[in-house]
């Protein structure tokens, strides 16, 4: 009988042989074959450790786990990364961190959050779910963040946080942004979900607010399928955000590890009879956002692709601004701050009043050209979300904008040289032929 090495060894072999069979390049037709706005990139090496874990099966969060939670944790030189399984839910869980009863000056029901009201609703859906009452500010088309010189006058007597997300990959002034928090004593989350690897002033995303988010869905910069990972940049907050992830206990082994604190029969906490198994205490009142093995695993390979990825979605950017330049009498492209190097999760589009969007984004759906909005638009329209206890800040002007005028193409490393001319030529067509 061959040994378990042997059998992994041609497992491996075959599952090269099977990727380049089954998932290799498929010719472009240009408007016949679907120009994504986004999607898996992937190789051999992505689907081998996908099948290493199945064949490892660990399941639950082990070896891979945490080893992509070390790289990340390094990457940001944070004092933690936790993984949880989505974007959504590391938003959850920094909220719900900055509620616990375990935080020094903890956020309380009724206390303010400053933050866009051009959002991802799940960026704004943990602060009504912990009775936290958003502020809204606006946003500039070109820019798609909050618009950093409301901030100030935002504030009220019971604001304390801005919650900052890097909408569409371009940062968020973060000079004004932490000037304002430390002045006025804020605490800042960044929701980096669609600007991983990108800068402000030479500093990375998400290195700047006491938490922020990653989401690894397949839109985004590199995925695992579902997945997202909390960047802790204050040690303080590390313990609770743990205990909140994992279902709220206090007990912090790794799944099927027991006695990490070397007393697990020997605490005693609440009212709880001393000795009470610290695998069951709850200190927080929590979730379980845990991620298992696999999933790990495809993060990990994806993470050594980062940096490439990352230099493919600018040059596509890069393209399409020097490509649609011409068109600006039409559009507004994207307005880049100096201080920013984006990472850019997409090209946002903001066709000029006389261009009506339904047309254009017809137009494009119909060269198979994929178009997405800028998400929930001005968030306050959405249906579920007409009657939140909430508070606006100036205008929303540029927010109504964004919605009635905002589209995005792709700009993922999946793009080729000509789907990217077929989308600029197609644009051109546009603005020659329909207007
Ligand atoms: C800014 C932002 N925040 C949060 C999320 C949610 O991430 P996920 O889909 O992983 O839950 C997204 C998703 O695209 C996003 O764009």
């Amino acid at each position: 009988m061959r040994s378990a090495q042997e059998i992994h060894a041609e497992i491996m072999r075959l599952t090269e042989e099977y990727h380049a069979a089954a998932h290799g390049p498929k010719p472009f037709e240009p408007g016949k074959t679907k120009v994504p706005y986004a999607g898996r990139v992937y190789g051999p090496e992505d689907v081998k450790q996908g099948v290493d874990s199945m064949l490892l099966f660990w399941l639950t969060s082990g070896p891979y786990g945490n080893k992509f939670e070390a790289a990340l944790k390094a990457y940001f030189g944070s004092a933690a990364a936790l993984m949880v399984n989505s974007g959504s839910s590391a938003n959850l869980l920094m909220v719900a961190t900055l509620c616990s009863k375990q935080v020094k000056n903890r956020l309380e029901p009724g206390d303010e959050v400053i933050t866009p009201a051009v959002t991802f609703p799940t960026t704004l859906a943990p602060l009504i779910q912990h009775g936290l009452v958003p502020v809204f500010v606006d946003c500039k088309p070109g820019e798609y963040d909050l618009d950093a010189t409301q901030l100030e006058g935002a504030i009220g007597p019971r604001t304390r946080a801005i919650f900052a997300p890097h909408t569409v990959g371009i940062p968020c002034d973060m000079d004004v942004v932490m000037d304002v928090a430390k002045r006025r004593n804020l605490i800042v989350l960044e929701d980096g979900c669609d600007a991983l690897g990108g800068q402000w002033d030479g500093k990375l995303i998400g290195t700047f607010g006491a938490m922020s988010s990653i989401s690894f869905y397949p839109a985004h910069h590199i995925t695992m399928g579902e997945g997202g990972m909390v960047i802790v940049n204050q040690l303080a907050l590390k313990r609770t955000a743990l205990s909140i992830r994992d279902w709220g206990r206090d007990c912090w082994c790794e799944p099927g590890v027991s006695d990490t604190c070397g007393m697990r029969f020997g605490w005693k906490l609440g009212e709880l009879p001393q000795g009470y198994d610290h695998k069951y205490i709850y200190s927080n009142i929590g979730y379980n956002l845990k991620v298992t093995d696999m999933q790990a695993a495809i993060g990990c390979a994806q993470f050594e692709k980062l940096p490439a990825f990352i230099a493919a979605r600018r040059e596509n950017a890069a393209y399409y601004l020097r490509e649609l330049a011409p068109w600006q009498d039409h559009v507004v492209l994207p307005t880049v701050p100096a201080k920013a190097n984006p990472s850019w999760f997409c090209f946002p589009i903001t066709l000029k009043s006389h261009v009506r969007r339904n047309a254009f984004v017809q137009w494009l759906e119909d060269a198979k050209i994929e178009t997405r909005l800028v998400f929930g638009g001005n968030i306050l329209k959405q249906p579920g979300y007409k009657d939140i206890p909430h508070r606006v800040h100036g205008s929303l002007d540029g927010t109504d904008t964004i919605m009635n005028q905002t589209l995005f193409i792709g700009v993922y490393p999946g793009l080729t040289p000509a789907m990217r001319q077929h989308v600029v030529e197609r644009i051109g067509a546009f603005f020659k032929t329909q207007l």
